[in-house]
């Protein structure tokens, strides 16, 4: 509802087609606009105020002062309380008036004074919108910033045929709501809207339901739709109609089938709300005939459904929102927010069934949307009042993401690679390679789209890949370090925090200039692309994994076949030699279970702790200290031990910082003996730690 609450002027002069303000007026009130006539002097004769006066609900405005007590009308504040202001049908003379600045009656001082934007419909005799000084003031008012609505043609009120008539209030009316629909912060953005229940199958016939009849989810998605929005409908078992033709609607059965679609779509969306009932448990086993009735007791076991908010709380990216119910019957609110927590909601809307007229197949609903630093009350509303007031909600938290992640510029990338090749130890040698090298590698890493997602260019991961070449020879074969660093950005700031470091030895390649950089997993034989895929896949999932928990397991797999499949072809591949701890040993350790504490770790280290540290200092830095523990289990699952070493080499000056001059003196003792433990090679590090003052 683009005109919902909208404040219209609606200026109506003297023409024939006057009459067709009724209509426009009926239609805008329909809309939920309110709307103020004004009317010039001559307009009267063809229309009465009374008419206008009450379709509107509002007493007309026509003369500067009322005759009776000389009280006068203010145009000015109708200039300020307008959110537009249309024109229909503008006679050529008004049209002039305008044009000109000719304030001789309220209708044009009114328009002098608006500060809203101004539509024009004009209405007259075909030659006259045909005169030059017509399409002149039309132009002077287009050049003003005014939307001129092209009069149709037709039959006229001179009964002949041309340009000149007024054009339909409805096209008006569309016109208008296109115009807010584009300033719609839900314009074009996808959103993802789950419905109704989820039946879980006991057998061919019989199912474990609830009593979700999917209104309040589709009021929500036809909300949505109205806005703008491109919106997929994920809906269980209902009986509805889909609410809005551009809506797609996906029917899943299960809870299982629900999240498999939700957690595919919510990848390309902007946001998700989450109204779904969905079923928390289903039989661990259906039945494949129908359950005869015996005289026994029946036990059914059930297993538990995966929780579809949760799981997409784990994935959500910054940029993107998520949005919860709470369906309760005690202690609601303390639930509803231990929801908005454990499923990393951006809100949830609360109901109770304690509310009469809220909840399960009712027309109504009473929510309280409530988020980390709001808590609103809503009365009693039918569903398509309440949806508006939860998208009213979504639209003001991704106004605040837009303002965070302006400027966007998306393409097919996610990595903001540097490289370097440092050829200082083969001086002597022909290193031209090694420039178109660097070129070719920059733009391999730099151009290739890694994920499925696209990622704004703030958000991008930075990355150094240095090569420092060792020796070479003729026939292109050579051999380096490669050091490896990453920096992910910490949300909403301008803050990077090091996010990998890694040095490997002794690799062996074999690159002829010009040789096309290519990434093909099937062959890894001496592929220089397969190793820089295979850090890319590492760095993306590592930060994955810091926007979720083990949220990177996709693409750290990745890494870890192409880290597999170079050990197996032996040599011939880019494997290590016999480095204790490479690059297979990397990842194989990054991945074992030991070390999920520290892949945890990674996501409240710098989702919960960095991310926090800049709205709240001392929050943020209690839950980092709260990571010390993590990296201690993680530590104590040795000989895993080094890869907890290596995240307290790269963290090593951001950790100092964080205490140095900060915290109590029992939270840096305690994080000082931790990282003495785990990397007494940087004792002095941590030891300044604790010789900073409080
Ligand atoms: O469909 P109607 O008849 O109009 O009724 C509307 C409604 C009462 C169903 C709706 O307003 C509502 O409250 N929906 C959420 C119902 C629910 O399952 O609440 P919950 O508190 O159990 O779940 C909390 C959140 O986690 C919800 O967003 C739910 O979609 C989600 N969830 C729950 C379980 C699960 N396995 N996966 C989930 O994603």
């Amino acid at each position: 509802m683009q005109l919902q609450g909208k404040k219209i002027v609606l200026g109506v002069t003297g023409s024939i087609a006057a009459y067709k303000a009724a209509l426009l007026v009926r239609l805008l009130v329909k809309e939920g606009a309110e709307v103020q006539v004004v009317m010039t002097p001559s307009a009267k004769e063809f229309i009465t105020p009374l008419t206008l006066a009450t379709l509107s609900g509002r007493g007309v405005v026509s003369e500067f002062f009322h005759s009776a007590d000389g009280t006068w009308n203010s145009h000015v504040e109708l200039g300020l309380w307008a959110d537009a202001m249309i024109v229909a049908p503008a006679t050529a003379a008004t049209i002039g008036k305008m044009a000109g600045g000719i304030a001789d009656n309220m209708l044009v001082t009114t328009y002098l004074s608006m500060k809203a934007p101004v539509f024009i419909a004009p209405a007259m005799d075909l030659d006259m919108f045909a005169h030059p000084s017509t399409q002149r003031n039309l132009d002077i008012l287009h050049s003003y910033g005014n939307h001129i609505i092209e009069p149709a043609a037709g039959e006229l009120a001179s009964h002949l045929c041309g340009k000149g008539r007024m054009e339909e209030p409805h096209i008006i009316v569309e016109k208008l709501k296109d115009f807010f629909l584009a300033d719609s912060p839900l314009k074009g953005k996808r959103l993802l809207i789950t419905a109704g229940p989820t039946y879980e199958k006991i057998d061919p016939v019989r199912f474990i339901g609830n009593y979700s009849s999917g209104k309040m989810g589709f009021a929500i998605a036809r909300e949505c739709a109205l806005q703008g929005a491109d919106v997929t409908l994920v809906a269980g078992p209902v009986a509805l109609k889909t609410p809005h033709s551009s809506i797609r609607r996906i029917d899943v059965e299960s809870a299982q089938e629900m999240c498999d679609v939700a957690t595919e779509e919510f990848a390309r969306c902007d946001a998700a709300v989450l109204s779904a009932a969905v079923a928390d448990y289903r039989p661990s086993e259906q039945a494949v005939q129908k359950i005869k009735r015996t005289a026994d007791n029946m036990r059914i076991e059930l297993s538990p459904n995966p929780d579809i908010a949760a799981t997409l709380g784990k994935s959500k990216r910054p940029s993107q929102l998520l949005v919860g119910f709470a369906l309760e019957t005690d202690n609601a609110e303390a639930n509803a927010r231990l929801k908005l927590q454990k499923k990393n909601l951006d809100f949830i809307v609360l109901n109770s069934l304690q509310d009469e007229g809220a909840g399960f197949a009712v027309d109504t609903n009473k929510v309280t949307i409530i988020d980390n630093d709001s808590r609103v009350e809503y009365p009693l509303k039918n569903k398509a009042a309440v949806a508006r007031d939860i998208v009213a909600h979504l639209k003001k938290l991704l106004l605040v993401c837009l303002m965070m992640f302006l400027p966007s510029f998306v393409d097919a990338q996610e990595l903001n690679a540097t490289v370097t090749l440092n050829t200082s130890k083969i001086q002597g040698t022909n290193t031209e390679v090694f420039t178109v090298l660097k070129d070719g590698v920059t733009e391999f890493i730099n151009n290739r789209k890694w994920t499925q997602y696209e990622f704004e260019e703030h958000e991008r991961i930075s990355c150094n890949f240095t090569f420092v070449v060792d020796s070479y020879s003729d026939d292109g074969s050579f051999v380096c370090t490669l050091m490896v660093q990453a920096t992910r950005p910490v949300f909403g700031t301008t803050y990077s925090s090091v996010l990998f470091k890694y040095e490997d030895k002794g690799i062996r390649f074999k690159y002829q200039p010009y040789d096309r950089l290519e990434f093909n997993e099937d062959n890894l034989d001496n592929n220089l692309t397969a190793l820089i895929a295979f850090y890319a896949y590492m760095i993306i999932g590592m930060d994955f994994d810091s926007m979720g928990e083990l949220a990177g397991s996709e693409y750290l797999n990745k890494a870890q076949s192409i880290a597999g499949n170079a050990q197996n072809l032996g040599d011939s591949g880019w494997r290590a030699g016999s480095n204790e701890n490479n690059r297979y040993t990397v990842i194989d350790d990054y991945m074992n279970g030991a070390m999920e504490p520290l892949r945890r770790l990674m996501y409240r280290y710098h989702r919960l702790g960095l991310d926090t540290m800049f709205k709240n200092a001392d929050g943020g830095r209690k839950i980092i200290t709260s990571c010390m523990d993590m990296l201690k289990e993680a530590y104590d699952n040795r000989p895993l031990a080094y890869v907890t070493k290596l995240f307290t080499e790269y963290k090593q000056d951001e950790i100092v910082n964080i205490y140095s001059n900060k915290g109590g003196a029992e939270e840096k003792k305690a994080v000082v003996r931790i990282l003495s433990e785990i990397n007494p090679s940087q004792m002095d590090a941590w030891d300044s730690i604790e010789k900073s003052a409080l």
